[in-house]
């Protein structure tokens, strides 16, 4: 039996689209039992459908609260059993509750060099810091936003021309292959959180992850 994985999203699912097309091209060893969205609208479910995926959705704000919310979610998703939580441009802040109840099978890819620039408009955060070099992040969720032990991190350089845009644009591509790589470390059993940190083929990571792993 293959890897299980739940992708969660709210936007335009590119993330999904690289994990589905990874499993499509044998790169990663799973396969996705279900994609849930909050947003109705997500571009990314039409990319679940066409891959024949079932999709979930539920719109956040027909429930009265955060835990109540989540507490569906974790209904909906606990039927397929996932091995893996997969956040992949899912822009909830999720409740203590569900971060314990996934503690350690949450995963989520953040477009910075964690810890530096948590949070929204990362991109322009990096331009105002003048950092002169860029990123993404793919770490373990825990109730710290942006916060959890990080797993394995792609960097790119930053030049004097750059925009947000531009850097979007690369770091995105960047994403394509860091996630899917860092799922199949999953999938082949070699990617655990202990109470004493990341470890790959068990071995501690450094704080940092595993460096330019995409
Ligand atoms: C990505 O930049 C990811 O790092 C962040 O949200 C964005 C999702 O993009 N968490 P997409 O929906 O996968 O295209």
């Amino acid at each position: 039996m293959s890897h299980t994985l739940a992708v969660l999203i709210s936007g335009n699912g590119s993330n999904l689209q690289a994990i589905i097309d990874a499993i499509a091209e044998q790169r990663l060893n799973a396969h996705i039992a279900v994609v849930l969205s909050n947003n109705t609208t997500a571009t990314g479910l039409g990319r679940a459908i066409k891959a024949g995926i079932p999709t979930i959705t539920l719109d956040h704000r027909c429930w009265p609260d955060r835990e109540s919310f989540d507490q569906e979610m974790i209904r909906e998703l606990d039927r397929f059993a996932p091995d893996t939580l997969v956040l992949a441009g899912f822009m909830r802040i999720l409740s203590g509750h569900f971060v314990g109840h996934y503690q350690g099978r949450l995963l989520n890819i953040h477009p910075s060099l964690l810890p530096r620039h948590r949070g929204l408009h990362t991109h322009r955060q990096a331009l105002a810091a003048g950092d002169t070099e860029h990123g993404c992040s793919v770490h373990f969720v825990t109730e710290e936003l942006d916060g959890g032990p990080v797993i394995a991190q792609s960097r790119i350089s930053v030049s004097a021309n750059d925009t947000e845009q531009t850097l979007s644009e690369r770091v995105q591509a960047r994403e394509h292959v860091l996630y899917p790589r860092v799922l199949q470390w999953r999938a082949e059993g070699r990617l655990s959180l202990k109470p004493q940190g990341v470890t790959l083929d068990d071995q501690i990571l450094p704080t940092e992850g595993v460096r330019d792993a995409g």
